[in-house]
């Protein structure tokens, strides 16, 4: 049904518009009691099995939203009724800023993947600040905030402009996500390497202290799949030494050759970050690869062309504690956290796991 009305109508929109369009939809319908219910019981359906605990927070399931489809956390509650576990939301820079001259988002269609170089459009940390702090919850839902550095402050400066938006968005997150991985602002993926992202990451760390102190604010960081291996070694490594709380794996994709793409050349040569399906195995790859350095001393986020329950099975028995998407849900619809639900649960239960926790890193644990 889905998929008909997709290449009826959102196929033949811009994909931005049809972006803006399903999201004015998905925020009207939370407004209303009775349909609100009514959808989330349908889309959202709560298994006791897939209860999910992950850096001290509880959560009703292991699926969320990745960031960047909620980047001013204007559709908390809605992206919840869909059946997201989790919503994270950003990214969010210190100041606000336009992003990049449209057109800044393609459909590759054949290739189920998305090309994207949006430039962290956002209303900035002051005003998604005032948001979450007003916001009146529907649902109750794990929200993340993910933060990165703002265009024109230069690469030399980028802590501090981290550390401004840690200081007004730390209190009204559940869990805070330092992002050096977007493709698409200059350098931005400089600061993965560790002599950067060591004091980047401590100056965020206590800036979160500082300004929270009734609790630890959970703290991970977000990596592009381009890192070569030893890099990855690298940030799991400094990820343990300053006692980070997660990891995320990851984003989105500069590569194109090797990956099999069948869409129009002339899209695949769009400069910007490619998601969907063909990230899928070098995402996999780079999670085994984090949790057989980092094991359960840190949590992994899993996140890359996730398309299936079997997909998200996958990353967890490879040592996702939390899986999350974005591309496969522009394909597949208001159904799609309905489905990965469902297949989940029915994979635990056929599985010789007794619980999501325990199938975590399974398959990383009998290969060693
Ligand atoms: C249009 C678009 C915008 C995105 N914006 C952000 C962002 O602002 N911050 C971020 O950390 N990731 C961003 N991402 C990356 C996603 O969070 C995710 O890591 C990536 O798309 C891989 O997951 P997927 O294959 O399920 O889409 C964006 C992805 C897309 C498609």
């Amino acid at each position: 049904m889905y998929k008909l009305f997709f290449q009826l109508v959102f196929r033949r929109m811009d994909p931005e518009r049809a972006h803006h369009l399903a999201f004015r939809w998905i925020r009207l319908a939370v407004r209303v009691p009775g349909l609100r219910t009514f959808v989330a019981a349908l889309l959202a359906p709560r298994y006791e099995e897939l209860r999910t605990e992950a850096f001290g927070l509880r959560m009703h399931g292991p699926f969320g939203l990745a960031a960047g489809f909620d980047k001013n956390a204007t559709a908390v509650d809605g992206m919840s009724m869909l059946g997201f576990d989790h919503i994270e939301i950003g990214t969010v820079t210190g100041e606000a800023q336009p992003g990049n001259p449209r057109k800044r988002l393609f459909r590759l269609v054949p290739d189920r993947a998305l090309i994207n170089r949006m430039g962290f459009n956002n209303e900035g940390s002051a005003a998604v600040a005032e948001r979450l702090a007003s916001r009146t919850p529907v649902f109750r839902t794990v929200v993340g905030v993910n933060i990165g550095k703002t265009k024109v402050v230069p690469e030399a400066e980028a802590a501090a402009d981290y550390v401004k938006s840690t200081e007004r968005l730390a209190e009204h997150a559940d869990y805070l996500v330092v992002n050096v991985s977007s493709p698409n602002t200059p350098g931005l993926r400089n600061l993965q390497a560790t002599e950067s992202l060591r004091p980047l990451l401590t100056a965020v760390r206590e800036a979160a202290d500082r300004a929270v102190t009734s609790r630890r604010v959970p703290l991970l960081v977000k990596i592009a799949p381009d890192l070569a291996d030893e890099d990855v070694d690298a940030v799991a490594d400094l990820a343990v030494e300053l006692g980070l709380d997660g990891i995320i794996a990851t984003n989105t994709t500069i590569a194109r050759e090797g990956l099999g793409l069948k869409s129009e050349p002339s899209v695949v040569k769009e400069t910007g970050g490619l998601s969907g399906a063909p990230l899928k195995a070098r995402s996999l790859e780079v999670l085994r690869r984090l949790y057989a350095r980092v094991g359960d001393d840190i949590t992994l986020v899993g996140v890359g062309g996730i398309e299936s329950a079997e997909d998200a099975w996958q990353r967890i028995l490879a040592g996702a504690t939390l899986v999350q998407g974005y591309s496969a849900f522009v394909y597949q619809g208001p159904f799609w956290g309905r489905a990965i639900h469902k297949g989940l649960a029915a994979r635990l239960r056929t599985s010789p796991y007794a619980t999501l926790a325990d199938a975590v890193g399974a398959d990383v644990r009998k290969a060693a």
